[in-house]
């Protein structure tokens, strides 16, 4: 199959709101990450995402709306709980999902089974043009292959997606850069799920207690069960051994370059660079979360393009915006950090 790289005129959106809407896939810019979106009322539509990706079916989409008042309209879910009303008013549109129980709309692909449904309501003003103009709900996981970073720019999509699908539409660099935070509203306290770019601070400010899932820092235990699907999926890993390092600065900087050697990579700090003596990789300033969201799965699929063996990262921050970063990282190094006292 040929895929089409769209510039996102008027008229790109409107040909690519039809085939959409027509059971076809097209790769979608949001402010978050590029999405693999299909009609999300189309179950067959749906299909085609999973082989694409090669995403397991037991792992459910996000649907994604361009207004609230279709949420219950369409009969997206059977009710909207008190909580979630909150955090839709306060967040959306933005980097926000919230799951709540599942409408009768919603075919079994989204939900993978479940009977919750995640929704989310973007910023971009493109993914917005594409659900208005097709008319239907778009269900959109990340348009990576399964496994791989986010991506965060059309020739992240190109590499992964080339081949598989008819449409991309480039919109440029995602703003945010990490995929939206998701919450559930299904339980009494709600819970986070996936730390984005809406931190927990922000949800405990809106809505007051909040909980963290387990699987958000810590690897699930052999058994255990993971509150969200995907979180129990290996992913955005290098071919790289990926290791985080936690320490100061200089100690990071001394382990690194006593390592050195052809095979040996630093996903560091821009400040770190400097001073270091191997092949670098640098993902964000020191203190600027946002800066780190927004360039890390580039960073990651540039270790990618190179034969390193070990590449050592710095340890992100657990607060803010840097919750999602060290929850994204500390997947990529497969739970793998050496402190450094
Ligand atoms: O920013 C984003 O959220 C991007 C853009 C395209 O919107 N989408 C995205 O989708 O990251 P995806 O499929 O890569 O991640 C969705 C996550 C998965 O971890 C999935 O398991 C979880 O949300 N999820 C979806 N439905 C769920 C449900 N009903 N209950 C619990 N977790 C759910
Ligand atoms: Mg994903």
């Amino acid at each position: 199959m040929e895929t089409r790289l769209l510039l996102p005129t008027k008229e790109n959106i409107e040909l690519t709101a039809q085939a959409l809407a027509n059971g076809q896939l097209a790769a979608i810019p949001t402010e978050t990450v590029y999405g693999l979106a299909a009609n999300a009322l189309d179950g067959d539509a749906v299909r085609k995402i999973f082989e694409a990706k090669g995403r397991p079916m037991d792992n459910p989409l996000i649907v994604h709306v361009s207004d609230l008042a279709s949420v219950k309209n369409m009969e997206l879910v059977s009710e909207i709980p008190p909580k979630a009303v909150k955090l839709a008013e306060k967040f959306w549109p933005g980097p926000l999902t919230i799951i709540m129980p599942k409408g009768k709309a919603i075919p079994n692909e989204v939900s993978a089974g479940l009977e919750t449904v995640a929704i989310r309501f973007p910023s971009h003003p493109v993914t917005r043009a594409l659900i208005s103009a097709a008319g239907v709900p778009l269900a959109a996981p990340s348009a990576n292959t399964s496994g791989s970073p986010s991506p965060t720019s059309a020739a992240h999509v190109m590499h992964d997606m080339s081949g598989k699908i008819p449409y991309i539409i480039d919109g440029g660099i995602c703003e945010v850069g990490v995929e939206s935070t998701v919450v559930t509203t299904v339980s009494d306290t709600p819970m986070l799920l996936r730390p984005g770019g809406i931190t927990l601070e922000q949800l405990r400010e809106a809505v007051g207690e909040v909980d963290v899932s387990e699987a958000v820092l810590f690897k699930l235990k052999e058994g255990q069960k993971a509150e969200s699907p995907g979180m129990k999926y290996k992913h955005y890993a290098p071919k790289a051994n990926l290791i985080l390092i936690k320490s100061d600065d200089e100690k990071y900087i001394e382990y690194v370059n006593s390592r050195k050697n052809d095979n040996v990579g630093a996903l560091c700090y821009d400040e770190d660079e400097e001073n270091l003596s191997v092949k670098t990789f640098p993902f964000g300033k020191k203190n600027d979360f946002e800066n780190q969201a927004n360039r890390l799965f580039d960073a990651l699929r540039s270790i990618d393009e190179t034969n390193l063996t070990t590449v050592y990262g710095r340890c992100p921050e657990t607060y803010g915006t840097g919750m999602a970063v060290y929850n994204r990282l500390i997947r990529a190094a497969g739970f793998e950090v050496i402190e450094l006292a």
